[in-house]
């Protein structure tokens, strides 16, 4: 698909007024996406488990305005507090999406959102609130355009979200998502994620996430800066070939649950994004002591036990552990008796593989 084939024909329905909600969950990388270009195209595909617990739900209620404006209209409240602060971010999302939901003037918008996990807790909310968000808009698309088919409507809020934060594009769907042209996976495309085309071994629908929570807070650099950084970046060229390698050796492994294969890959991506953050003029670090301690600990159990524990990183001092059900109460006894003391106030957070972004009912 091309970008034009988002623009909507003129629409066969009207719609006064209503509310919709979705709840969009979070999703983390197995193969990063680090580097972009305009319009928040990535310079390498990417691929990433969606997760189930850590969700954003956003209530959308939309009314008609009397004359259609030349800017947007919209009320926020995040966790019900009015959040000035979020609106320009909102209006810079929908500005690029204009183009793609030509009714965006033709309403006043109150948006309602809330986290199910703590606000604070560093873990990137960008692309299960910009995922949630789009869904929203494409409800109220889908009400003007009814014979809109499920295929259309995902891809298109996947291409949407991704305007509003890479990541997101990889929120709608699961258990495994990619996003960015690759020539092993079949419809890939830069513009929007795709669900794992190719049977995924069942290992890896259950899959298990602990986010160790070692820095509670906003980072010191912002992944759109990072990005940025890549522009310049010295190893840039090398990065992206490795992870279009990362990719295709990914696949398979995927696919026949090598969960061996599966940990070097990982492991491997996650520090090669921190080394591009390390290497990067100027230079940054957001992994702490503690995300270094975590990361030894897992790699004493793993040759103590043989169990298949793993770990990768988000672009934050955070650790995200996986491991299969099978192994999960071992790997969950380790993480209390072990790990919990690397954790900021003993925080960490429990989630699983999920299937993607759900319609709440109203
Ligand atoms: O979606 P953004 O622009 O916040 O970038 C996210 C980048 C990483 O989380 C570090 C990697 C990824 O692929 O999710």
């Amino acid at each position: 698909m091309i970008e034009s084939e988002f623009i909507p024909e003129p629409y066969s329905g009207e719609l006064p007024e209503g509310e919709v909600s979705w709840s969009s969950p979070s999703n983390i990388a197995l193969v990063k996406y680090w580097g972009k270009y305009d319009p928040q195209l990535p310079a390498n595909p990417s691929i990433s488990l969606t997760l189930e617990n850590s969700r954003t739900t956003t209530n959308l209620e939309y009314s008609k305005r009397k004359h259609a404006g030349t800017d947007f209209s919209i009320n926020f409240l995040f966790e019900g507090n009015e959040r000035l602060d979020f609106i320009p971010k909102i209006n810079t999302f929908f500005k690029r999406i204009e183009n793609y939901l030509p009714f965006l003037t033709e309403y006043d918008f109150n948006i309602r959102s809330s986290n199910s996990f703590p606000h604070s807790s560093g873990i990137a909310s960008s692309a299960s609130a910009m995922s949630a968000l789009a869904l929203c808009l494409m409800s109220i698309e889908k009400g003007m355009y009814p014979e809109m088919s499920d295929d259309f409507f995902n891809r298109k809020a996947s291409f949407l979200s991704r305007l509003g934060s890479g990541s997101a594009c990889r929120s709608i769907e699961g258990p495994v998502v990619a996003w960015g042209q690759h020539e092993d996976v079949p419809e890939s495309s830069d513009l929007f994620g795709l669900p794992f085309p190719f049977e995924l071994h069942h290992d890896f629908k259950s899959y298990h996430d602990a986010i160790l929570l070692v820095h509670e807070g906003q980072k010191e650099v912002s992944s759109t800066v990072g990005h940025d950084l890549m522009k310049n970046h010295p190893y840039a060229s090398t990065r992206f070939e490795q992870a279009n390698q990362n990719l295709s050796e990914l696949i398979p492994i995927l696919q026949i649950g090598d969960l061996k294969g599966f940990t070097k890959i990982v492991e491997q991506e996650a520090l090669a994004l921190h080394a591009m953050m390390m290497t990067s003029s100027p230079y940054f670090v957001l992994m702490k002591p503690n995300t270094l301690n975590i990361i030894n600990k897992v790699w004493g159990f793993r040759a103590e036990t043989g169990l298949n524990l793993c770990f990768t990183l988000d672009a934050g001092a955070n650790v995200h552990l996986l491991f299969p059900d099978a192994e999960s109460e071992e790997i969950y006894e380790f993480i209390k008796n072990e790990l919990v003391a690397y954790c900021e106030n003993g925080h960490y957070i429990c989630d699983q593989v999920g299937i993607g972004a759900r319609l709440n009912p109203m």
